[in-house]
């Protein structure tokens, strides 16, 4: 075995017994690992149980195999990234072989380069970038044990990065103890629960040392203990505590193994004592105990008397517990005076280059306030943000907050702790925090600062209806000081109402936009605010496009859109609105780029739906389903439930078109139930809208007349009246097909007067469809001919195919068979090249019953290929590498490669030119 880290070689343990299934997994997982396949394992289990034991016997199986290793303490939980400082220490030399703006933020988290902030999120993309580059050489192994002791930050790196191993030489074993809010423990990683020792097992470690317990000694030994080793072994050093443990209800086992050491400590004289207090309140470096003893006048000689006692183990310039629990208990001897005092001599011993240990020492060294280490506090949190790790800060923050005097310190530094808590990704712990901040300062411009935060917070999970109120009363706040920001937040707050689905509410912010909009506003806020307007008098079904051209053009002239503060999804907002073809699409593929290039993970979700939206409305479907994929795992893994909700109500849509019903029907159903907990009422439309458009497009048409007038009467209790969001042409079209040709026409009557009121291209295309469908037989053909002239003017294909289709139909019924042939292959042609396989199929029945034989062919070439398969293909077809492909999906290129194989085998080619003649990159 090659450890090229860690602590030093563990002492030799004794054979292990009773895991024989444990063993068999972990072996498993580093044969798979020698073969080119990862695998992760998280083994849980209460102290004692044998997590530590079953990672030794891991570093044991994995001989040949190069190993890196961490290890969490409850010392070391507050330093930024120190669990991977530990774990990557051997691979620093492979820092430059990864993308460089992932080893950049890597760099800065591990304080190794200096730059400006990172985002949090590309640590982790950095780090599988590393250990997967680390393996190409050897396979690897990773061992992290007592994670849940781990700093939070490097936790969630190692969880981002650990989720996405799948081709690489990598195994990973991960032990915790149960923690529900552990960042490795609820990462949907494998998880392998570790339980107690079986009785036989319990006998042959209780008998290991060549004692011979009474079998009713064992049994009693059993239900002490539940199995735990390190209990068993306890007690069997000390057979005597077992006549003192009461027989019935058991005090759980860690709690009493607390007592035990404890009891073992408090024996020992007062120097050993205090040697141990010194080291579980310093932490394992020998140097800094050996200082701080003689500070204290303590002869540091007595570690001799702890090791005799077998609660510590010394070595060259480290002295570890021989187990976690040991600390807590010489903690807990301790009197919290005696504490305080030990935690401000180790402070005194640090070096001055050591600010954050000294600075969490001197703040656990006091009592009340202290204005001076409140100070150092922020400091210390200033330096957390700088390297991304904003989990800390956040705790820093807070402590800072709690030793300051003055109640304006306090609120201020609440609120930063509750930002750095949300740029961490932790909504539940940011929101109480500006609470807390407000009840202490509520001056206006806290309350700005927190409302505005807080609605960022609803906003991204599923809380759009809240979310709107606490932009628009954030607004009010800064209007009369700092317009431009009023006005971004009323721009926000229309944004909320939308996924809400609540027109009043984005009609009220729209009207406290315009009012700033004669002010000396910034560009971002004055075109963010124009668009606004429109958004909202188009979702009341009032005119609004101009506004929103306007907006457009506004935000095309800032030169910088990315240096511009905004959210990016707010440039594709124009281009979703209008349906045109226009300049909005190049500006957010490169803002999709620039956040792939710099692995600003966050903000991929929302660039990945709005281009998604705009490819299913458009001819890029492939790619959209790709992107609805991608921003669905991404939301679900950070907890961007509107997004979530959104982008899954998106994809069954897609998906409903494409004729895939039970994916259709899955992401739907996952869509209402998101929406039923989260009010993203939007969502909820979207896929009641798409479960009748499948249930229209595989001939269910009673099942379609059913969802679809289920969906009018939701819109209009929402007071939606935008005729984009209408079904009514789906609708208006399945009464026909089912013979309710009287509440069809009434239906596509009531429509039409709103969408011509709308008078953008799109909707009036779609009404002057319906009027084609219902018109005297002699107008049949100008009806249509003004529908096709519309959808000329947009580049949605299938709502023009659809449309051919319908005229093809009426010629067809109307018996001018060759007038319908022409249509009916247009519309084929399209619906074929989309891969909308139910309405091609309806096409070709439809020229099937004017007399012509259609070729049958296979319209989704592509349809085989996973969502993960798709992107990778469709991003190599760009003409990217395999490497810059990896970068961009957070993948290894090993993975990448992996898919790009299924890919190969799937549509039967062998060349990435071949590739690329298949996807042809424009769809
Ligand atoms: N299956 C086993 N067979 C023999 N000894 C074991 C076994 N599991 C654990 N031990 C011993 O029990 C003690 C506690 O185990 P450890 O792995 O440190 O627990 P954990 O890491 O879960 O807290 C150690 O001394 C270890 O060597
Ligand atoms: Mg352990």
């Amino acid at each position: 075995m090659e450890v090229r880290t860690g602590p030093p070689e563990a002492p030799v343990r004794p054979a292990l017994v009773g895991r024989g299934a444990e063993q068999r997994a972990i072996e498993t997982l580093v044969a798979g690992a020698r073969l080119g396949r990862s695998g992760v394992l998280v083994l849980t289990g209460e102290a004692g149980i044998g997590k530590t034991a079953l990672l030794e016997h891991a570093a044991v199986a994995a001989e040949g195999v190069q190993v890196l290793r961490a290890t969490g303490s409850e010392a070391e939980r507050e330093v930024p990234f120190g669990g991977l400082a530990q774990l990557l220490r051997p691979t620093s030399a492979d820092l430059d072989r990864i993308p460089a703006p992932q080893a950049q933020a890597l760099g800065v988290a591990l304080a190794l380069r200096s730059g400006p902030v990172v985002d949090r999120l590309a640590i982790g993309a950095a780090v599988l970038s590393l250990l997967t580059r680390y393996s190409e050489d050897r396979p690897l192994g990773v061992l992290v044990d007592d994670a849940h002791h781990l700093d939070r930050p490097s936790g969630e790196a190692l969880a981002f990065a650990c989720r996405r191993l799948l081709a690489d030489p990598v195994f990973v074993v991960i032990a915790s103890r149960p923690d529900p809010r552990g960042a490795l423990t609820t990462a949907g990683l494998p998880e392998l629960a570790v339980g107690g020792l079986s009785p036989a097992a319990t006998g042959a470690l209780a008998r290991a040392d060549g004692r011979r317990p009474t079998a009713r000694a064992l049994a009693e030994l059993h239900r002490v203990t539940g199995g735990n080793p390190l209990a068993v072994l306890e007690l069997a050093r000390d057979p005597g505590r077992l006549l003192f443990t009461a027989p019935g209800a058991p005090t759980p086992v860690p709690a009493a193994l607390i007592t035990w050491f404890g009891e073992r400590a408090a024996a020992l004289g007062a120097d050993a004592r205090t040697v141990l207090l010194l080291i579980a309140t310093a932490g394992a470096d020998l140097a800094v105990v050996t200082r701080a003893c003689s500070a204290l006048g303590v002869d540091v000689r007595a570690l001799a008397d702890g090791e005799r006692a077998g609660l510590i183990e010394v070595r060259t310039d480290r002295v570890d517990f021989v187990h976690p629990l040991v600390r807590a208990s010489v903690y807990g001897i301790a009197s919290p005076a005696e504490r305080r005092a030990l935690h401000a001599v180790v402070a005194g011993v640090l070096p001055a280059a050591d600010a954050d240990r000294r600075a969490w020492h001197r703040c656990e060294a006091t009592l009340g306030l202290d204005d001076v280490i409140a100070t150092e506090l922020v400091a210390v949190a200033q330096r957390a943000s700088g390297r991304g790790a904003h989990a800390v800060s956040a705790t820093a923050y807070e402590r800072a907050a709690r030793l300051s005097t003055d109640d304006g310190d306090r609120a201020r530094r609440l609120l930063q702790a509750a930002h750095a808590a949300w740029r961490a990704g932790d909504g539940d712990a940011a929101v109480p925090l500006l609470t807390r901040a407000l009840a202490l300062d509520p001056s206006s411009r806290n309350r700005a600062e927190a409302l505005g935060l807080h609605g960022d917070i609803a906003a991204h999970r599923g809380a759009p209806g809240e979310a709107q109120g606490l932009f628009a009363a954030a607004a009010d706040e800064v209007a009369a000081e700092d317009p431009s920001r009023a006005v971004i937040l009323r721009a926000e707050a229309v944004s909320a109402s939308f996924f809400h689905g609540d027109v009043a509410a984005a009609l009220a912010a729209a009207e406290g936009a315009e009012r700033l909009l004669g002010r000396d506003l910034t560009p971002t806020a004055a075109a963010l605010g124009t668009l606004a307007s429109g958004m909202a008098r188009i979702l009341a079904g009032h005119p609004g496009t101009d506004r929103i051209r306007a907006g457009v053009d506004l935000l095309t002239a800032i030169a910088d859109p990315a240096a511009a503060r905004m959210r990016p999804a707010w440039l594709m907002f124009g281009v979703l609105w209008l349906r045109e073809s226009g300049a909005g699409r190049a500006l957010v593929r490169t803002a999709l780029e620039e956040s792939r290039s710099r692995s600003a993970v966050g903000d991929v979700p929302t660039l990945l739906f709005t281009i998604a939206r705009d490819g299913a409305t458009t001819d890029r479907w492939a790619a959209a389903e790709a992107d609805y994929s991608e921003a669905i795992a991404l939301a679900r893994e950070l907890g961007q439930t509107t997004v979530l909700a959104i982008s899954l109500a998106g994809l069954a849509w897609l998906e409903a078109r494409l004729g895939r019903a039970p994916e259709c029907r899955a992401h739907a159903e996952e869509a209402l139930a998101v929406c039923a907990v989260h009010p993203v009422n939007t969502a909820r439309a979207w896929a009641e809208f798409a479960l009748g458009e499948l249930a229209l497009a595989t001939g269910d048409v009673a099942g379609a007349v059913e969802r679809l007038s289920g969906l009018e009467v939701l819109l209009t209790g929402m007071g939606l009246h935008d005729p984009d969001l209408s079904p009514a042409p789906e609708l208006a079209e399945a009464l026909l097909r089912c013979g309710r040709d009287d509440e069809g026409r009434a239906v596509a009557a009531g429509h039409r007067a709103r969408a011509e009121a709308k008078g953008l291209p799109w909707a009036a295309a779609r009404a002057a469809r319906l009027r084609g469908l219902f018109c005297a037989p002699g107008d049949v053909d100008e009806c249509f001919a003004a529908a096709l002239d519309l959808h000329a003017r947009t580049p949605d294909l299938f709502e023009e195919a659809r449309t051919r289709l319908l005229h093809g139909a009426r010629l067809r019924r109307s018996r001018r068979r060759a007038d319908a042939r022409v249509p009916l292959r247009a519309a084929l042609q399209v619906f074929q090249r989309l891969g909308a396989r139910p309405w091609a199929e309806l096409a070709a029945s439809e020229l099937a019953a004017t007399g012509e034989t259609v070729p049958a062919g296979d319209p989704t070439d592509l349809g085989r290929l996973t969502p993960r398969e798709l992107q990778i293909a469709l991003l190599l077809a760009e003409g990217r590498t395999t490497r810059e492909t990896a970068a961009a999906l957070f993948l290894s290129p090993k993975t990448v490669e992996y898919h790009l194989r299924h890919v190969y085998t799937k549509l039967g080619i062998a060349s990435r030119a071949e590739l690329v003649a298949r996807i042809d990159p424009a769809r």
